[in-house]
């Protein structure tokens, strides 16, 4: 286990965690803003899209150590987070057991996302962070669900979700990455109706 973990246990790192994103904001735009943003700046635009949108749950993928859930548990009414490894599941479900808008799920994304969609009675913030990325994470059928990931929300018979997509790089480099290419992140959002933006390495999915 590593001191981030020890600390994450301990609700040491939820502590240090604000003053620690200013930080990392103000380091990463004294560099230029290069990619990829630190967690931090990806995690305020969330917050600023949330309220942009009106919207009151977030709804991510990839749960990892539950950095995200924790930092935003108070910017949303109900955080749902799925993870496919049952090990980093567990850890996050400890570190949020005091977390009353939580939601941890254990699954591959690509299967359960349509369920959780289902039961969303109005729009929500979908952060779509689900990929292997070596060291304890999983890989399931691919390296990235985000294919069946969108077309599990922009299906729903709710519509007006807002979805952002970490990692544009990637996509943009599929042939070298293994990630789908772009081009499907872009043609999946227009053929239900959404239009595509892209900031800070993420690519944003805006209805109408
Ligand atoms: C980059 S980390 C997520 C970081 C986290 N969203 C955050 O903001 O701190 C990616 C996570 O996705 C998980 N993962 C990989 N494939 C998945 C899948 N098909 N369904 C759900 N989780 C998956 C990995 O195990 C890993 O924990």
């Amino acid at each position: 286990m590593t001191a981030g973990d020890r600390a994450r246990d301990l609700g040491l790192y939820d502590l240090v965690e604000p003053a620690y994103s200013r930080y990392q904001g103000r380091m990463w735009r004294r560099a230029g803003c290069p990619t990829p943003a630190p967690s931090a700046v990806k995690r305020q635009v969330l917050r600023s899209v949330a309220r942009e949108y009106g919207l009151r749950a977030l709804i991510e993928t990839g749960t990892y150590k539950a950095d995200t859930v924790r930092a935003l548990r108070k910017d949303f009414d109900r955080i749902v987070s799925v993870e496919l490894s049952p090990e980093l599941h567990a850890r996050a479900l400890r570190r949020t057991r005091h977390q009353a808008n939580a939601e941890l799920v254990l699954g591959d994304s690509a299967l359960v996302l349509t369920g959780i969609v289902g039961t969303l009675d109005r729009p929500g913030l979908f952060w779509l962070d689900a990929h292997y990325s070596g060291g304890r994470t999983s890989l399931g059928d691919a390296i990235s669900p985000i294919e069946a990931e969108i077309d599990a929300i922009l299906s729903a018979a709710v519509g007006g979700h807002v979805v952002v997509i970490d990692d544009a790089r990637e996509f943009h480099d599929s042939e070298r990455s293994g990630y789908p290419a772009a081009e499907a992140i872009y043609s999946a959002a227009h053929q239900h109706g959404y239009r595509v933006s892209e900031e800070h390495d993420a690519f944003h999915l805006l209805p109408g």
